[in-house]
């Protein structure tokens, strides 16, 4: 893994920096592979990110989109992720609807959602049951509990280390969330923290020794380049890096 932390003067400036490694990475994917994957965060922060990505001129039909956790709503719910990345960035593109792979949302039991999408990338990346694909590129933020994804604090998803795709639990409220070994696949994975409200769970996460069940976003150390993106605010007291 190499790990690069860098701390941004504002959230103009971060989204700005996430905008330059998100598009390199793309083009780099599509000049090695022929395409690009990419999960995305949900949350506030990557949004802003989104609306400018959607000013980009890349070969859209070789980037297929994911979703690294959903929440269990419709997708037209004003909680959906995959809401938010459509009208923020997707739906003003010419990126081809089989490009786009949502996590599903329908099933009266979000575990058979997770089934049902975990096949669904296993088709896609043409890999066998126990394997992990390797995505390009996978955005996460973190709460101010230090959960990522929708991996949060003492739950079941944070010990599923044989599935691409788990349900994950906020306060009783389902998601579907990619798993830990299937995020650290990935060829790259890049947070984006913003606000003095991230500090404590950074301190955390970045420290030699804490619990990983406490902090999950420690969890995350994928096998190619983890990118920390933080704003002044968040990064400026983090001793660690
Ligand atoms: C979600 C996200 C979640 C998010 C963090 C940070 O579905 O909400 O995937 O993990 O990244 O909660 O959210 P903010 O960017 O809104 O602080």
């Amino acid at each position: 893994m190499n790990k690069f932390v860098e701390v941004l003067p504002d959230l103009t400036a971060l989204v700005e920096r996430s905008r330059q490694i998100v598009v390199e990475k793309l083009r780099e994917a599509i000049a090695k592979r022929g395409m690009a994957t990419i999960a995305l965060a949900g949350g506030s922060t990557p949004k802003p990110l989104y609306e400018k990505l959607s000013g980009e001129s890349l070969p859209w039909d070789k980037v297929h989109i994911f979703w690294g956790d959903e929440r269990y709503v419709p997708p037209d719910h004003p909680d959906s992720n995959q809401r938010m990345a459509r009208l923020a960035w997707l739906d003003q593109v010419a990126i081809p609807s089989r490009n786009l792979h949502p996590m599903p949302t329908d099933d009266a039991d979000p575990a058979i959602a997770a089934q049902k999408h975990a096949a669904e990338l296993q088709e896609f990346f043409h890999t066998q049951s126990g394997e992990f694909p390797s995505l390009d590129m996978i955005l996460l933020g973190i709460g101010d509990d230090a959960h990522t994804a929708s991996l949060f604090p003492h739950t079941e998803a944070l010990q599923v280390c044989d599935r691409l795709v788990t349900v994950g639990n906020k306060d009783g409220q389902p998601r579907i969330t990619f798993t830990i070994p299937l995020i650290n696949q990935a060829r790259t994975v890049l947070f984006m923290v913003a606000g003095a409200n991230k500090q404590a769970a950074l301190a955390q996460i970045f420290a030699p020794v804490a619990d990983g069940n406490t902090y999950p976003a420690r969890f995350i150390r994928p096998q190619g380049e983890l990118w920390w993106l933080l704003d002044q605010p968040a990064g400026e007291n983090l001793t660690e890096t």
